[in-house]
């Protein structure tokens, strides 16, 4: 294998992706890309919810500058109405009393899901399976959403930024990364399929907990990183504070938007905040700050691919995540390729 991976490689369509968040789509039709395809959402009087490529049949026209009446949507240009499975239901050029031809009908992708208030989409039958983060379940844990980034970018080489574990000193030097560890500690990494999950426990100054102040607690104190992957661009970094108690979970949710920008969805789930949302907008602010310094360097990459060829690089015993990353989308385009 001697290709490396783009944001619109071919096989991505067969993958389930975040279209946008759950609450981006409301009765007014509006545009969302993903993998250079436009489409439209909007939900219906119930709240259903309706995604169809923003390209209307007759003259092509974005869909998205329509609007919803009822449980349908008319077209700006020539007034043409679609139910709600994409069914064209009227054509006023053409009066009361007519055929509807057979082709009047919206594609849609192949798979909708809403899951954690964000509205994921597979434009073909999906082979890789829907992400999901476990804290987001419990009632513990406060959710905060940072802002949506959009940059330039690879999804590939973000994906791998966010699992790799030894530019915390450099490229966050400026937010949390000057007093980490240089040394990555030895860890396993345990594939399932195309997911992987990571862990490894380390000791670290802990000079946000209170409890130090108080005599309560040593400075140095224990915490475990656990890294989750689901194929292709979803990934979960929970750091659990094993001394002080609490967890601070960060998922990042891809989109691929063309063959060079990518939008960032990233949400915190904290169960160490005391449900405050004050503490919580200071979290976002602060992660928003980390992601910036990544940016800095991944919107500056020459070529926006990943290299799946393993031996294209050279890799240490320390990037055994971002390995596996490569293994695992490796073996998606090559399965997907096969069908
Ligand atoms: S382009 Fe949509 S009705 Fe003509
Ligand atoms: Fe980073």
């Amino acid at each position: 294998m001697n290709r490396g991976l783009r944001n619109l490689d071919p096989a991505l369509r067969q993958a389930w992706h975040p279209l946008c968040r759950s609450t981006e789509v409301t009765r007014s039709p509006k545009r969302f890309t993903l993998l250079n395809q436009n489409y439209v959402a909007y939900r219906t009087p119930d709240g259903e919810l309706r995604v169809f490529e923003d390209r209307c049949p007759h003259r092509f026209a974005p869909l998205s500058l329509g609007q919803c009446e009822g449980e349908n949507l008319r077209c700006v240009y020539h007034g043409w109405v679609y139910d709600a499975q994409g069914n064209c239901v009227e054509i006023p050029a053409l009066g009361q009393n007519t055929t509807i031809p057979d082709r009047a009908k919206l594609a849609g992708p192949a798979r909708l899901q809403e899951s954690h208030a964000m509205v994921f989409v597979a434009p073909l039958e999906p082979a890789t399976p829907m992400p999901s983060i476990l804290s987001a379940l419990d009632p513990a844990f406060l959710r905060g959403d940072l802002p949506v980034i959009e940059t330039r970018a690879s999804a590939g080489l973000l994906a791998d930024n966010f699992l790799d574990m030894a530019h915390f000193p450099f490229i966050h030097a400026q937010t949390f990364g000057a007093g980490e560890a240089r040394e990555v500690p030895k860890y396993t990494v345990t594939r399932n399929g195309l997911q992987f999950e990571a862990s490894y426990e380390h000791e670290f100054s802990n000079r946000e907990d209170p409890g130090v102040a108080a005599g309560l607690r040593p400075l140095l104190q224990r915490r475990r990183l656990t890294y989750r992957y689901t194929a292709p661009f979803h990934l979960e970094l929970a750091i659990e504070f094993l001394d002080a108690g609490g967890a601070n979970v960060i998922g990042f949710f891809l989109t691929p938007l063309d063959d060079e920008s990518v939008r960032i969805y990233s949400s915190l789930w904290r169960n160490d905040l005391d449900g405050s949302q004050e503490r919580m907008a200071e979290a976002i602010d602060f992660e928003v700050a980390v992601v910036n310094e990544d940016l800095y360097l991944q919107s500056r990459y020459e070529v926006l691919e990943l290299p799946l060829d393993i031996t294209a690089e050279l890799h240490t015993r320390a990037d055994k995540t971002t390995v596996e990353l490569r293994r695992i989308l490796s073996d998606f385009v090559a399965s997907v390729s096969k069908e």
